[in-house]
C-alpha cells in the first residue's frame, strides 16, 4: 500500500453491538479498492466473533491492515498520514466519550482525534438505545468539534426483507458520507406507488 495514498479509510471498529455493519463495510470498500486501516479495540474483537462467528483478524478483506488498539506507534496516529478520513463503526458509548473529550487512551481515539485535528471527515456510528444525557452531549460534543454522528438507525422506506438489507442502509449511509458511488439502496425517488 503506497503509504501517500491519500484515499485510504481508517475504520475503527469498537466493541459495540454491530459488528455486520463494520464487515458490510469493509467487503464494500475493498471492492471499490479503497486502501484500509482498521483499528479494532480489545472489545471490538469480542463482540465481532460472537455476533460473526469468526475471528476479526480472519474475516478482513485481504487489503485491510489490521493495528492493535495498543500501537500508538502505528501511521494513523500521526496527522502526516494522509488519510481522507475515519468511520468508527460500530462505536460504542466508551469510545464517543473519549472522542467527545479528546482522550487519546488508545490508537482508536487517538486517531479519530487526528482526523478532527486536521479538519478531516471523522463519521462516528453510535450504537446503544436508550441514550441518557452524557451519551446525548457526547454527540453534541463531536459533532461541534467537526465529526459527524450517523446512528446506526435503518430506515425502512425501500421495504427491506432481510437483515441484510437493514445493514446496506446504514452502511450505505456511511458511503455517501465519504462520497464514495453505492449502489447499496437506490435514492428515495419521491414515489409512494411502488
Ligand atoms: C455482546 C456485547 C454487546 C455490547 N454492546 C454495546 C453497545 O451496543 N453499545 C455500547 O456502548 N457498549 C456495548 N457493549 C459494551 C462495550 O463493549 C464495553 O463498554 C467496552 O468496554 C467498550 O470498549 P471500546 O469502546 O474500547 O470498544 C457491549 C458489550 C458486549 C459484550
Amino acid at each position: 500500500m503506497n503509504p501517500q495514498d491519500t484515499r485510504a479509510l481508517i475504520v475503527g471498529i469498537t466493541g459495540a453491538s454491530g459488528a455486520p455493519y463494520a464487515r458490510r463495510l469493509l467487503h464494500v470498500l475493498a471492492a471499490e479498492d479503497v486502501p484500509l486501516h482498521v483499528v479494532a479495540s480489545a472489545a471490538a474483537r469480542q463482540v465481532y466473533s460472537l455476533e460473526i462467528g469468526r475471528p476479526l483478524e480472519e474475516d478482513l478483506p485481504d487489503q485491510a491492515v489490521l493495528h492493535d488498539e495498543r500501537d500508538l506507534a502505528a501511521p494513523v496516529a500521526s496527522g502526516s498520514f494522509p488519510a481522507r478520513g475515519m468511520v468508527i463503526v460500530p462505536c460504542t458509548m466508551g469510545t464517543l466519550a473519549a472522542v467527545a473529550h479528546g482522550i487519546s487512551g488508545n490508537l482508536l481515539h487517538r486517531a479519530a482525534d487526528v482526523c478532527l485535528k486536521e479538519r478531516r471527515r471523522l463519521v462516528v456510528v453510535p450504537r446503544e438505545t436508550p441514550l441518557h444525557r452524557i451519551h446525548l452531549e457526547n454527540m453534541l460534543a463531536v459533532t461541534d468539534a467537526g465529526g459527524i454522528v450517523l446512528p446506526a438507525m435503518p430506515g425502512f422506506y425501500h421495504r427491506p426483507h432481510t437483515v441484510d438489507e437493514l445493514v446496506d442502509f446504514v452502511v450505505a449511509r456511511v458511503l455517501d458520507q465519504f462520497g464514495i458511488a453505492q449502489n447499496l439502496i437506490p435514492p428515495w425517488t419521491g414515489d409512494f406507488s411502488s
